[in-house]
């Protein structure tokens, strides 16, 4: 696995604990490594039982956590654009802008886009300070909507700047200063701030598929629907150039079980065990069995252990 690894996958299935137990198998390796969770639910805290929140909390030795906040991000974000709003367009607009904004808020999409911009921040912040980054993501709908953003938004900014450039040329033929026309676009805050968020975003992307850099790991159970989810998913990434080479078949039922129920259910996991192997051929598989019970920290060593071939 690469330094900065991403751990996706359907909702339930096991992201938060295998991507803990990978963590701290890392760390108790001596690689410094930092947990971050960027799913609305939280849960490292449930794990580690203490709570982590949006600044580096020490999980253990060589290990760090970091919790970041959707809703408390998408809120930051609006109103860091609101204030810039404010030093660039007249104070009659500025109202139904923020309004605007509000709505914003609110629309599906705008907490991922507040969550990739301070996941992007933490990545550049503080990669020189780990051998490893863990990302524990949300389910994966938000996930393959967060890892496509850069690519989505690049264009969209790059219509705004048109746009705006456009208007500009408007006002200035009034004036009839190509000179003047320059240097107005060169000082315009709004394309200042369009063209470094695409700078951002132009260097998320290029982050997000660096092979070398970045891994994406799915996790799934040997079922259907999470089967169907994530094809779609891995489909879905390899269209923004993003590769998913390995995979967590998670909660598979352990070996020697002999009553019949479990035996019956034994057999349907088989089949399904068998489709992974063909749908997903070209992915590594990582094979963890169901534990009897919920898994707590002192529980990821057993968990972390599957890693130990890699
Ligand atoms: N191998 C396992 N053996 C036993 N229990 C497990 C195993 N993996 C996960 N669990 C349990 O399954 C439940 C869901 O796991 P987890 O919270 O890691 O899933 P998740 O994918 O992060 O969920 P969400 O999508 O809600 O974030 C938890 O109660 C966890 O303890
Ligand atoms: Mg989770």
């Amino acid at each position: 696995m690469n330094k900065i690894v991403f751990f996706g996958g359907k909702g339930g299935v096991g992201k938060t604990t295998v991507s803990s137990a990978y963590a701290s198998a890392c760390a108790e390796k001596g690689e410094r490594t930092l947990l971050v969770s960027t799913d609305p639910a939280h849960s490292l805290c449930d794990i580690f039982e203490r709570t982590i929140g949006a600044k580096v909390t020490a999980l253990g030795s060589n290990l760090d956590g970091l919790e970041i906040d959707p809703e408390e991000e998408s809120q930051k974000y609006i109103n860091a654009i609101k204030k810039n709003m404010k030093s660039i367009v007249s104070p009659v607009i500025v109202k139904e802008i923020e309004k605007q904004l509000d709505a914003a808020a609110v629309t599906p999409g705008s907490d991922e886009s507040a969550v990739f911009d301070k996941l992007m921040e933490v990545l550049l912040e503080l990669s020189g300070d780990y051998d490893r980054i863990v990302i524990d993501t949300a389910p994966t709908g938000h996930t393959v909507r967060l890892l496509s953003l850069p690519e989505l938004m690049g264009g969209w900014m790059d219509r705004l700047i048109e746009k705006r450039k456009a208007a500009m040329a408007l006002y200035e033929m009034a004036n009839r200063d190509k000179r003047k026309m320059e240097e107005l676009i060169m000082s315009d805050p709004v394309i200042s701030t369009l063209s470094t968020r695409k700078a951002k975003m132009e260097s998320a992307r290029e982050l997000l598929t660096d092979h070398e850099q970045v891994s994406f790991v799915f996790v799934l159970n040997p079922e259907k629907l999470p089967i169907e989810e994530t094809k779609k998913a891995i489909q879905i990434l390899a269209k923004y150039r993003i590769q998913v080479r390995d995979l967590v078949v998670n909660r598979i039922l352990p070996e020697g079980l002999t009553d019949p129920f479990w035996n019956r259910r034994r057999e349907i996991e088989k089949k399904y065990l068998e489709d992974i192997e063909t749908v997903f051929a070209k992915q590594r598989r990582i094979l963890i069995p169901l534990i009897e019970t919920e898994v707590r920290a002192e529980d990821l060593g057993r968990i972390g252990a599957y890693f130990e071939r890699l």
